[in-house]
């Protein structure tokens, strides 16, 4: 990503557009094979088997079960924590978490991270990616109300799962901060219901329709509002 900065006079440029003269500044450059390297089909997760056993799992990403489709890529997980506007120190969390793409995007940036997802086969590999994690149900969030700065999430997007979505969203508006903000990659058929929720103290700040490489998502942060 680079900037263009305006220079003034006769100074030497880099590009002339509009017969004004700027120089380029390089601003962000993606290193094409670390993305690759973090992806999900590239990690190790610890999983808990039926069995009882734990067992490090290569690319693990679900079990094709319409409620366990899990590995968010690099890439969106980045874009929904940063979103968040979260500062190092501050707490996000991710109600559902899966297998953590949003937590190891939340703690490379040194934010302290709280994990939640209601199958408990996850507990383990979650922790290990150094979120503090609870075995749980988003629609009953086991934290206080107002005690978190940030969420950062991607629900299910099975259309069964439309009502404990709605509900979840009234659980995140109760825990986030006054002021914080609230960023969910989700499917277009959650989306309409999930803007109707304006009895909340949420105010939708963006909504933007996403295609995830065929997959159509909508993006929606809101902030907290008192
Ligand atoms: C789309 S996946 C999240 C994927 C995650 N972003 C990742 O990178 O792996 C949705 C997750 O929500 C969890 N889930 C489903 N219903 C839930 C509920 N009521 N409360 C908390 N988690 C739930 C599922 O177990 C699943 O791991």
């Amino acid at each position: 990503m680079d900037v263009l900065e305006p220079v003034a006079g006769r100074a030497s440029y880099d590009v002339q557009w509009r017969g004004k003269h700027y120089l380029v500044t390089n601003l962000y450059a993606e290193d094409a094979d670390t993305a690759r390297e973090q992806a999900p089909d590239r990690r190790v997760f610890l999983l808990e088997l039926p069995t009882g056993e734990v067992r490090p799992v290569p690319g693990y990403r679900g079990d094709g079960q319409a409620l366990s489709r899990r590995g968010l890529p690099v890439c969106d997980a980045r874009l929904l924590v940063n979103l968040t506007g979260a500062s190092e120190g501050d707490t996000i969390l991710d109600p559902f978490a899966g297998i953590g793409g949003i937590v190891l995007a939340a703690r490379a940036t040194h934010r302290r991270v709280l994990s939640l997802d209601i199958d408990p086969a996850l507990r383990f590999g979650l922790a290990q990616f150094g979120a503090r994690h609870a075995v749980g149900d988003a629609r009953c969030l086991p934290y206080r109300d107002a005690s978190i700065a940030a969420i950062a999430t991607e629900p299910p997007y099975d259309e069964d799962t439309l009502s404990m979505v709605v509900k979840s969203l009234g659980e995140m508006a109760r825990v986030i901060q006054p002021g914080g903000r609230l960023t969910m990659l989700c499917a277009p058929a959650q989306a309409d219901a999930l803007r109707n929720q304006t009895h909340l103290p949420l105010k939708l700040r963006l909504d933007e329709a996403v295609n995830r490489k065929g997959l159509p998502c909508v993006l929606l942060a809101w902030v907290k509002v008192v």
